[in-house]
């Protein structure tokens, strides 16, 4: 209970009891049910780095569930004064129950954590990790597929930056899931996680042609080269555009296989996909409302009733 940093903060039990809970939330994040579990909580809502689905869907989900929202963002606050992250971590800790925050440094939302009494979310720390997105990931894919056991993904593109990945393939190997990583040499996945991702078990296959994945992926969860995060546009343009997506390339995708993107995309997925029966990407952005939804309650405490109406 508490923090959420990385997936390690959650067993699997957690995890599946997590989404089990987002499940019943659903009606309460489309608006058809009012249920103010959260009425008299204050959620701060932190973003030093460029959000619109992460710091709406939480906003979203804290007012649905009866909540108030304190929004700061470097722009506009007294971070362009120069006042450093544990001074407003000591603001924060004050005039909010739970924090969310994204930042552009790894490692921020951990020294977040250790600065302050109350609980602390990770909405993605540099290249390190986006907890709260592989919640909603998971939650997409069990919907989908009934399961989360088993399961062949495929992750396509930045996946040196993409925290994304990093957080999802931790997440996935545990429930025995085969991944095939598929980007440029330049953005592979880095080695330690690799390697970390062995050692739990998970059969992890390396390529950087994308097309003899899609015919046997259950998932294919395409991301953007993460611009940036590149130290010159040099670098960027050698592997801008590299992977695109489109309608043609899923012929002869198996009929239940999905498609995600934590988005926002840019040209590595096509439009020609979001007609197809495979295109998950926009449910998967609403998925955040009910799945942060029922997170926040988690680290505050909050029990959710077993039937929601
Ligand atoms: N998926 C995701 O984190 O999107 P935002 O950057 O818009 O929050």
């Amino acid at each position: 209970m508490g923090d959420l940093i990385t997936m390690d903060d959650l067993t699997n039990e957690e995890i599946l009891q997590v989404l089990d809970s987002a499940r019943r939330l659903v009606p309460v994040a489309k608006g058809e049910v009012y249920l103010p579990l959260l009425q008299g909580k204050v959620l701060g809502n932190l973003f030093f780095e460029n959000s619109t689905r992460t710091r709406m869907s939480f906003e979203a989900a804290m007012k649905r569930l009866g909540g108030e929202v304190l929004n700061l963002s470097s722009v506009g606050s007294s971070v362009a004064k120069g006042e450093t992250l544990y001074d407003t971590m000591q603001m924060v800790d004050g005039y909010a129950d739970i924090a969310v925050i994204r930042h552009p440094n790894q490692g921020a939302a951990q020294y977040s954590a250790d600065a302050v009494e109350i609980p602390i979310l990770n909405g993605g720390d540099g290249a390190g990790n986006h907890p709260t997105q592989t919640m909603l990931d998971l939650f997409t894919i069990r919907e989908a597929h009934g399961s989360l056991e088993g399961l062949n993904v495929v992750m396509v593109g930045d996946l040196r930056y993409g925290r994304t990945t990093h957080s999802l393939s931790h997440a996935l190997v545990r429930f025995g899931a085969k991944i095939t990583l598929v980007s440029p040499d330049a953005l592979k996945m880095p080695d330690e996680i690799v390697s970390d991702l062995k050692n739990h078990g998970g059969e992890i296959t390396e390529t950087e042609e994308m097309s003899s994945s899609i015919d046997s992926a259950d998932v294919i969860y395409m991301t953007r080269i993460q611009k940036e995060r590149f130290p010159d546009e040099d670098e960027y343009m050698k592997v801008a555009g590299i992977y695109k997506l489109t309608e043609d390339d899923l012929s002869e995708a198996k009929s239940g296989m999905i498609v995600m993107h934590p988005l926002p995309r840019v040209n590595e997925l096509h439009a020609s996909v979001d007609s197809t029966k495979h295109a998950k990407y926009f449910q998967q952005a609403f998925n955040g409302v009910p799945t942060r939804m029922a997170l926040l309650c988690r680290s505050l405490g909050i029990d959710i009733p077993e039937v929601v109406k």
